[in-house]
């Protein structure tokens, strides 16, 4: 990634990241199967749960962690923190069953949200693909 695209990828992630709430909804609404995965949300209604300072804190626990990696990214020094963390999210997951296909829903969901919020020119758009091969290539081998 050139030294521009990682600086679209970083100011343009800033914009979004304290939407955690909206990300996370948006996620489990194109989602259900993932929204099934959590205990204290399976079978519940979205829109009912949306609010809730439960749904707050998982929000910001799961979106924190792009945040986290993303504040990483582009220092070659960060890699084994960077390691730490992309296996400590694949050991957690995998042993709770997530399986790889929910992972690319859970990036799709996510690249939908970002085109609705961000300037999608052919710029971003590449920049993220880009970012994000990188980031599930890890995750998706570590699962
Ligand atoms: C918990 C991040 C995808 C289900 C967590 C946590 C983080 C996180 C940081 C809290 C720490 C932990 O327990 O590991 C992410 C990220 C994802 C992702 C960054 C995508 C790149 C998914 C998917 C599913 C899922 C696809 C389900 C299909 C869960 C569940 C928990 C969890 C069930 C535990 C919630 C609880 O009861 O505390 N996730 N996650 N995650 N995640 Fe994910």
């Amino acid at each position: 990634m050139s030294a521009d695209q990682l600086a679209l990828f970083k100011s343009s992630w800033n914009t979004v990241k304290h939407n955690e709430v909206d990300i996370l909804y948006a996620v489990f609404k194109a989602n259900p199967d993932i929204q099934a995965k959590f205990p204290q949300f399976a079978g519940k209604d979205l829109d009912s749960i949306k609010d809730s300072a439960d749904f707050a804190v998982h929000s910001g626990r799961i979106v924190g962690f792009f945040s986290e990696v993303i504040g990483l990214i582009g220092n070659p020094e960060n890699r084994p923190a960077l390691k730490t963390l992309i296996d400590g999210l694949a050991s957690s997951h995998k042993a709770r069953g997530i399986e790889k296909a929910q992972f690319e829903e859970f990036r799709a969901s996510l690249v939908d949200y970002l085109s609705h919020h961000l300037d999608w020119n052919d710029t971003m758009k590449s920049t993220w693909d880009l970012a994000l091969n990188n980031m599930f290539f890890y995750i998706l081998h570590a699962l």
